[in-house]
């Protein structure tokens, strides 16, 4: 594809926001301070967090940019973004989270491979698209011949891989990848997007610019930046990020016995809730502590409770959950009010008078709840460290 440049180093990134934690310079990962995240219900585009496994593609939105839809298909197609954008908008509210948050509380307990995270590697955006009149990613397959709630393509195709243009080393050299199942691409309902806006603005670089997809409810691994082609293909995406990564093994599974072959492409995320208002450490006094949080389910399934201990697991309250302002009280799968795929946040608050634990877990619509410790989790990859998030309170 023309249009595209991807550097080989460094020297073309763009400008970041100062308050972001690095926790990798080149490529650049980077997360905001928990605290920012509880400061709105959406995440502002320069505190979002930034996952990259490669320098950030120079791309333009000419007609020099094109997109490409092909592999098993019978009209291939290209795309420029003057015809993506031609359509009317569509937007939704997703929640995007890294399967390795929380990687830095995981490797505690043993160490694991990959760039260490805090609580940060998540954010609520608005993404829009403007794909053929229905936004979705089902309408525009429709265009190259595939019909909607399709499983297998007429021409066998069983899944949606999405290629991007960045080089990254765990490709050797080549573009960043992955895909989807077929059946997702083409539900209606899954809200699957080509976006290129975040937040009411033009995508930046760092989040894909100028076409990136959005596949809500799922780990930020399958929502490929920057995209050049898509390809129905009868087998998943053979790439790295596919079949030797963002998959969860047994505690057992060391880097001597791994079988990749054994193990799926991790899709949705599990029940997830983090304490944002409270570092790991902190010293207060006597009284009362007011505690705000995040919960977040994957597969659009909603929050049905967080639970909040303010005396390290003896009881539990239940928390306040809410999504765009408090003053709207957030009712688990009811999408009149609410956002499918989005966090919820939350509040609690106790009087603390001795030294103790501050506990979160949360419980989805489907009763899943986050598991009490990180090490009967523990995995090699160090991914989807969901445990209850503790934070040690000092009383002075
Ligand atoms: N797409 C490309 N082309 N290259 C990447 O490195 N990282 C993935 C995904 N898409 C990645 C990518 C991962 S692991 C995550 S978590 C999300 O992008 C992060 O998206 P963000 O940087 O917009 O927050």
């Amino acid at each position: 594809m023309s249009g595209l440049r991807a550097p080989s180093n460094y020297s073309e990134e763009p400008p970041r926001h100062p308050s972001l934690m690095v926790n990798s310079q080149e490529p650049f990962n980077a997360e905001p301070p928990r605290s920012a995240l509880i400061a709105s219900y959406v995440t502002p585009v320069d505190l979002f967090y930034k996952r990259n496994h490669g320098p950030i593609p120079v791309l333009d939105d000419t007609e020099r940019y094109r997109v490409s839809i092909c592999g098993l298909v019978e009209k291939p197609l290209e795309l420029s973004m003057a015809d993506i954008k031609k359509f009317p908008k569509h937007t939704v509210t997703v929640t995007l989270q890294c399967a390795g948050n929380r990687r830095t509380a995981m490797s505690k307990v043993k160490p694991v491979k990959g760039v260490g995270w805090d609580v940060s590697a998540i954010g609520t955006g608005h993404y829009a698209t403007s794909i053929w009149g229905g936004a979705k990613l089902a309408d525009v397959l429709e265009l190259v011949g595939i019909s909607k709630l399709t499983s297998v393509s007429p021409l066998g195709g069983k899944h949606v891989e999405f290629v991007s243009v960045d080089m990254c080393k765990e490709e050797k050299g080549g573009p960043y990848k992955s895909s989807i199942p077929l059946i997702q691409a083409t539900n209606l309902d899954a809200e699957v997007i080509l976006a290129y806006e975040m937040n009411g603005e033009t995508l930046n670089r760092d989040h894909g610019y100028p076409l990136r997809v959005i596949v809500p409810g799922v780990i930020g691994a399958r929502s490929v930046k920057w995209l050049s082609s898509i390809d129905i293909i009868e087998k998943e995406c053979q790439g790295f990020f596919t079949q030797r990564d963002y998959k969860m093994f047994p505690p057992s599974v060391n880097w001597e016995n791994i079988d990749w072959s054994t193990r799926r492409p991790q899709m949705d995320f599990p029940v997830q809730s983090v304490i944002c208002s409270l570092e790991e450490e902190n010293t207060v006094k006597p009284g009362k502590i007011v505690v705000h949080g995040y919960a977040v389910s994957g597969g659009g399934r909603g929050i049905e409770r967080v639970d909040v201990s303010f005396d390290g697991g003896n009881t539990w309250e239940e928390a306040i959950r809410y999504q765009k302002s408090t003053a709207v009280p957030y009712v688990a799968d009811d999408t009149s009010t609410g956002d499918k795929w989005a966090w919820v946040l939350f509040k609690a608050e106790a009087d603390v008078s001795h030294t103790t634990e501050i506990i979160t877990k949360a419980v989805d619509i489907a009763g899943n709840v986050q598991p009490e410790n990180v090490a009967v989790i523990w995995n090699l990859r160090g991914i989807l460290n969901t445990s209850w998030h503790r934070v040690r309170v000092e009383c002075v």
